[in-house]
């Protein structure tokens, strides 16, 4: 068995279709069972481990783990060693900048813990549960204690349980549970609505890993460190990446992102930081970028996980851009956006694999591509 693109198990079935086993490990040997057959592939769960990975653990390190309806799959790899999780996400990696004809060496950092780190979550509640969804259908598990929350966060799990049974957090038909956002800048008394509603409430973006998101940023300081003129940032929330760019005093940062609540926080920190409020998924968009940005020498972009289908597009119109740092937070969008890079004239340099997210398949990715141009 290997591992697919989106982390689950993969084999090739007797009847040729790519079989995806969640929950599946290089290594296991035993039985599956189907839950999904399309005509070239089929989803399907581990049914009987007969032989499991020597990189398995002895037993997953939480009490709500499992792929069975009522368990919490979220961490879908909590019950493989850290160590392999990382070295997995190296050659996930790796096969997909060789898909896109790009071999370069790809650098991990794993977490310092692979517990307790998460500083964001979505909650969510029927009134008489409080928790996370069941992998693959609508039922609410019931989350007493998560492993991967930090300290700040498993307090505020802990507030909001306390609180069961709430009769105005019952969904309405045809709902089955309302959310709750919640991440660690939300003091835990705040959690009691007697300062606003908390129900179905979005917080704004923000990396779900504080002690990874530091090196990200420094990483990012340290790769502008010698630029200088005019750089321009898409998809700037705001600014968690922006702050390091303006720390270096000899660039002209632009920054644009869809939300204008995000943007008037960055002016609040960065008044002198040129800000735009577009739609980055829209042609008229990209076309005002090219006109309103001939001279950038820099793109810095952080796209949700759909990418940016049109950074082809972009790079084309900008003809002094020399380079380009693209963080993702998804593997296969990443791949597809490398590969116009590539086609339009630009090389990776350095690419780094963040591990933000242990016990899961998530990939953040750091890289650095610079025009064959000059
Ligand atoms: C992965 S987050 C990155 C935010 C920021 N770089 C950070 O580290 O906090 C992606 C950002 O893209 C913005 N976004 C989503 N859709 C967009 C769109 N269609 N056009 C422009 N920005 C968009 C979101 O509001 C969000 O702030």
């Amino acid at each position: 068995m290997e591992l697919s693109r989106e982390g689950l198990g993969y084999v090739r079935h007797p009847t040729g279709r790519s079989v995806f086993v969640e929950g599946g490990w290089p290594g296991d040997q035993g039985t599956f069972r189907l839950t999904r057959v399309e005509k070239r592939f089929g989803i399907a769960r581990i049914e009987n481990l007969v032989e499991a990975s020597p990189q398995r653990r002895d037993h997953a390190p939480c009490a709500h783990f499992g792929l069975k309806d009522g368990q919490c799959g979220s961490c879908l790899w909590i019950s493989i060693a850290y160590e392999p999780q990382v070295e997995a996400k190296r050659t996930m990696i790796t096969r997909e900048l060789k898909a896109q004809g790009a071999e370069v060496p790809v650098t991990m950092w794993p977490a310092p813990s692979e517990f307790h780190y998460r500083n964001r979550a979505q909650f969510k509640t029927d009134g008489e549960r409080l928790g996370y969804v069941s992998r693959g259908s609508k039922t609410l598990v019931d989350v007493k204690d998560c492993v991967i929350l930090n300290e700040t966060m498993k307090n505020s799990l802990h507030a909001l349980r306390s609180q069961l049974p709430r009769k105005d957090w019952q969904p309405t038909p045809p709902y089955s549970w309302n959310f709750i956002e919640v991440d660690d800048e939300v003091v835990v008394e705040r959690l009691t609505e007697r300062n606003g509603p908390i129900i179905n409430q979005r917080r704004p973006f923000r990396q779900g890993n504080t002690e990874q998101n530091l090196r990200m940023k420094q990483w990012l300081g340290e790769t502008c460190s010698d630029w200088s003129g005019q750089v321009l940032e898409l998809f700037c929330g705001s600014g968690n990446f922006t702050d390091d760019l303006v720390a270096n005093k000899k660039l002209e940062v632009h920054a644009v992102e869809l939300a204008e609540g995000p943007l008037a926080e960055l002016r609040k920190r960065h008044p002198l930081v040129k800000t735009k409020a577009l739609d980055l998924y829209r042609q008229t968009s990209i076309k005002e970028l090219i006109r309103s940005y001939r001279n950038t020498r820099y793109l810095v972009l952080d796209p949700p996980r759909d990418g940016f289908r049109m950074i082809g597009d972009l790079i084309r119109g900008l003809p002094k851009l020399e380079r380009v740092i693209y963080i993702s937070c998804n593997l296969h969008t990443f791949g597809l956006d490398a590969f116009d890079l590539n086609k339009a004239g630009f090389r990776l340099q350095a690419i780094v694999g963040v591990d933000q997210f242990p016990q899961t398949p998530h990939i953040e990715i750091l890289s650095h591509f610079k025009t064959l141009a000059t």
